[in-house]
């Protein structure tokens, strides 16, 4: 067991990953690919999110929704709370609207199609957010979103280990900031776990 998953949203899951897993075998150009996260890093988001204080949840960096139903999941056992996916590319887009519909979790997402970082400073009080958008973006949107989080808020950032070089800057700022407690989890692609005290 884990959070109970509805049928509706685990049906659509499971699809993602059939997808996605095709994807990378079958020579699908990487801006089609939906480059999400493993199963095992959605539920590592899901705990870690179910568990802060009261704020805004962001996503940055969307794709076909996968990894934002683990945070819907989550909100399921918290009385409304706020989610706020941005994903740049249209097509990618119109992706995860299908996603939120199939998986009837479409009144509890809010999805904004456009660069994040035009977006992140209208936020006050941000309690999770999950950074897994283009590597260059990684130090810019942090310094967007530290700022922001509530105290005990967690900013989760994908990709720390399997692309450690490029995120070479953001990995360093991250780990000797004194503003959060920082530290990288070996479950699926890295998870670069940061929290405010
Ligand atoms: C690795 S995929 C996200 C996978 C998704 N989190 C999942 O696990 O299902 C990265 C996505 O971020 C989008 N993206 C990249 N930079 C962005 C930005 N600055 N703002 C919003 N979306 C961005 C890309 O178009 C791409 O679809």
């Amino acid at each position: 067991m884990f959070f109970n998953i509805p049928p509706a949203m685990q049906a659509r899951m499971q699809e993602l990953e059939r997808i996605d897993e095709r994807d990378r075998v079958d020579g699908t150009p990487r801006q089609r690919r939906l480059r999400q996260i493993p199963p095992q890093t959605g539920r590592l988001l899901a705990v870690l999110a179910a568990n802060t204080p009261r704020g805004h949840w962001v996503e940055i960096g969307t794709s076909a929704g996968y990894s934002t139903l683990w945070l819907t999941l989550a909100a399921l056992s918290r009385k409304e709370q706020k989610i706020t996916t941005f994903e740049v590319l249209p097509e990618k887009a119109a992706l995860a609207r299908e996603t939120f519909e199939i998986a009837e979790v479409a009144d509890q997402v809010k999805l904004v199609e456009d660069d994040a970082r035009k977006h992140l400073k209208s936020f006050k009080k941000i309690s999770f957010c999950f950074l897994d958008a283009e590597k260059d973006t990684y130090l810019e949107c942090y310094e967007l979103i530290v700022p922001r989080l509530v105290s005990g808020g967690i900013l989760v950032a994908d990709n720390a280990l399997n692309h450690r070089e490029a995120l070479e800057d953001f990995l360093k700022r991250s780990q000797s900031d004194p503003r959060v407690d920082a530290l990288i989890v070996p479950i699926g692609k890295g998870e670069m776990i940061c929290r405010k005290p």
